[in-house]
């Protein structure tokens, strides 16, 4: 089994761009075979990847409550759509969850997603795994061990409290976390105040890095340019090819 990392967060706190910051990293450090899960419904990494999705685990799933074909069985089917699901760029693979099961869901589908998922991921070294807001998403992460999880926060002090509940609610929810780390995200020049060092002091967090706000990646973000084609220069690129070597389960 590989490892996972996975990341957690209030919402618009840079989740999915430091996703696919880390995958670059890694793809430089050519730390491979990975598959890149989106696990966002609103489902944005394949922008932000510059790679064209064909479609989803949720939309699988209900296709296979309508759309099997007769004389096909529900494994074959889903065996045969997965395969399409999955992007392969070369240097990752990325998989779309789509929207979860929602009430009344089909359970046999959904079982057997799983079942497929698992097996699928097996083959990798390594899964990444970007999440959607909220806290209750915690729970439904896809996989209970997780080698490093990264709080994301904005600078301000509230923002770093929420990233304290996240520790707390990770404890209380018994995922199985080898290294939990917060990183402080759009930081104007890089820096912090005072009193958020101190705060995360007494959260007891480790505080992986600070990622400045970076102008460039904004303008990527305004042109609809894919982030992962920022330049090597990029202020907030340099900064995650600081953070990783220190965190990164290797
Ligand atoms: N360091 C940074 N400098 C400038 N802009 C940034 C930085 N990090 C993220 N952004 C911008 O902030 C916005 C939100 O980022 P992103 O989509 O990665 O957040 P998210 O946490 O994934 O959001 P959501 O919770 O909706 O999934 C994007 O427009 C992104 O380009
Ligand atoms: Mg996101």
């Amino acid at each position: 089994m590989g490892k996972t990392i996975a990341i957690a967060g209030k919402g618009g706190t840079g989740k999915t761009t430091l996703i696919g910051l880390i995958l670059r990293w890694m793809a430089e450090q050519d730390i491979k075979p990975i598959l890149a899960v989106d696990a966002d419904a609103n489902a944005n990494l394949g922008e932000v990847l510059d790679v064209k999705v064909p479609g989803n685990i949720g939309e699988l799933r209900e296709g296979m409550k309508s759309d099997v074909p007769a004389g096909m069985t529900k494994e074959a089917y889903m065996e045969y759509h997965i395969q399409n699901l999955l992007v392969e760029t070369g240097t990752y693979d990325l998989l779309t969850m789509g929207r979860p099961e929602g009430a009344g869901c089909y359970c046999y589908a959904n079982a057997l997603c799983t079942k497929f998922i698992d097996f699928m991921v097996k083959e990798y070294d390594y899964v990444v795994i970007d999440n959607e807001a909220g806290m209750e998403h915690l729970s439904r992460l896809l996989m209970k061990d997780i080698d490093l999880l990264l709080v994301v926060s904005d600078p301000s002090l509230r923002g770093i409290r929420t990233a304290g509940r996240i520790k707390e609610l990770v404890e209380e929810i018994n995922l199985r976390v080898g290294t939990l780390a917060l990183v402080i995200n759009r930081a104007i020049d890089g820096k912090l105040v005072d009193e958020a060092y101190q705060l995360i002091n007494e959260i007891g967090i480790e505080l992986a890095g600070v990622i400045p706000d970076d102008p460039l990646l904004a303008k990527f973000d305004r042109e609809g340019k894919a982030t992962i084609k920022l330049p090597t220069e990029a202020i907030a690129y340099q900064e995650v090819g600081k953070i990783m070597p220190k965190i990164f389960p290797y």
